[in-house]
């Protein structure tokens, strides 16, 4: 298994560009099912679930090739296999969205249930409930969903759950109420803008789709979608990785194609801390002379602080001048990295969804392992600072989410190399 050795102390300065969104991607890509005809995707990042959903799709008979370009082209060639079996599905949940797209176009759709994982339980009640509800019948069948309908109706749908809107149920209601009769609202959708850009996606192939970026939107069915050509917006995740990364080392990154109006949040709590953000003309500037004050965070839907970033601040705030807080309120159980920052140093307490961050002077190398895609990356961050090497294994959570990282973050002054094991 392949590991990074990082030696922490460069102040990293220089240019990133950041990929295109893997949560954006992904569904985009699912989408594809419910049309007849060529879709064009530009941006696609290049990285290791994305070649899952190339493993995925041909198996649902799609047809999926990466041009020279980059350019991902799909069209459906075939449509009778409605199964997505469990070995694909438990090796990335984002393999959940081919099910809207099956149901409404193929009206049946057998997909494994995915489990649980490292970062909490992740049911899918609310993904089944809605589409339940737009008139499919449902059974589990040997740990598979199964949903059948002649044709799905538009209805008014709550979506909401325990922990609010919920992404990807969003994403496969939208999708399937796109070719449902009459006209579905979906209140309490998620307004991520992956869900925008899929709303944008779906709206090219000839969907009649309003009040995507709000917790109401509206569709009216149609009788069928076509192909279209859509470039991916880039990874406001990712671009948030960076932004903590110029913040850790002391550093001085322009991040070009990061979109500044998709991360207010972390934007907000980056100046609390006393890092600088700037928006340039391509994308935005973001410099640190590291006198970081501590905050406090609290993650939530979109537009709040995002779920995917807090494990990436929780490695900032560990030098921080001072207590900081974070209350986990999207994934409650999220905290694996915990342990492993401690390793390095940090004095973390964890109670219940809230972590109390006592700030230290410095971190130190060591060897640590990734649980998750985030909380790799928060280890990652930690090396760029810490005192001597530290050796992180398990990365191949982190090529799931960040396209070539090391490659990028050596280009603007890190030590970080790859280890074949
Ligand atoms: C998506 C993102 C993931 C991000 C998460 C939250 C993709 C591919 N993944 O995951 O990177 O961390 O949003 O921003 O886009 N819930 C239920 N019932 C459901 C569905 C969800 O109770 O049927 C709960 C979850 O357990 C969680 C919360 O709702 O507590 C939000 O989860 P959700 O937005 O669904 O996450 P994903 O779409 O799986």
């Amino acid at each position: 298994m392949d590991q990074f050795e990082i030696v922490g102390g460069n102040r990293l300065r220089g240019a990133v560009q950041i990929s295109g969104a893997k949560n954006a991607a992904l569904p985009i890509m699912a989408a594809a099912i419910l049309t007849e005809g060529e879709t064009v995707l530009h941006n696609v990042p290049d990285l290791a679930d994305v070649s899952h959903m190339q493993k995925l799709l041909p198996r649902l008979g799609v047809k999926v090739s990466r041009e020279e370009s980059g350019d991902l082209r799909l069209r459906v060639e075939d449509e009778s296999n409605c199964h997505a079996e469990y070995e694909l599905v438990n090796k990335m949940r984002a393999s959940v969205c081919v099910m809207g797209p099956l149901l409404a176009r193929r009206r049946k759709a057998q997909v494994a249930m995915p489990g649980g994982c490292a970062i909490g339980d992740r049911p899918i009640n609310l993904h089944i409930a809605a589409l339940q509800a737009l008139g499919a019948d449902f059974d589990l069948i040997n740990g598979d969903v199964c949903l059948r309908a002649k044709r799905l109706t538009g209805k008014e749908l709550f979506l909401g759950g325990p922990f609010g809107s919920s992404v990807t149920a969003t994403a496969n209601v939208l999708m399937a109420a796109t070719l449902a009769e009459g006209q579905t609202v979906i209140e309490s959708a998620a307004c991520e803008p992956e869900v925008v850009d899929l709303a944008e996606f779906l709206s090219a192939c000839g969907a009649q789709i309003r009040g995507h970026g709000t917790p109401r939107i509206v569709v009216d069915g149609v009788e069928e979608l076509h192909g279209a050509e859509h470039t991916v917006i880039p990874d406001r995740i990712e671009a948030g990785t960076f932004m903590i990364a110029a913040a850790i080392t002391n550093g001085d990154l322009n991040l070009n194609g990061a979109r500044v109006d998709d991360m207010l949040a972390v934007v907000d709590r980056l100046r609390l801390i006393g890092v600088n953000v700037e928006r340039t003309e391509t994308g935005v500037n973001v410099t640190s002379t590291r006198r970081l004050e501590p905050v406090e965070i609290t993650t939530q839907p979109y537009p709040g602080f995002p779920t995917d970033l807090q494990a990436q601040i929780m490695a900032l705030l560990c030098i921080a001048d001072g207590n900081s807080t974070i209350t986990e309120k999207v994934f409650p159980d999220r905290f694996l990295h915990v342990g492993e920052l401690g390793r390095m140093g940090a004095h973390l307490r964890k109670e219940g969804p809230t972590v109390t961050i006592q700030g230290v002077k410095r971190l130190v190398g060591a060897p640590v392992m990734a649980s998750d895609l985030r909380a790799s990356a928060a280890l990652i961050l930690a090396g760029l600072v810490a005192k001597g090497m530290t050796r992180i294994d398990r990365i191949y959570h982190i090529d799931r989410g960040y396209e070539r990282i090391e490659e990028k973050l050596a280009g603007v002054g890190a030590e970080i190399r790859r280890v074949s094991g």
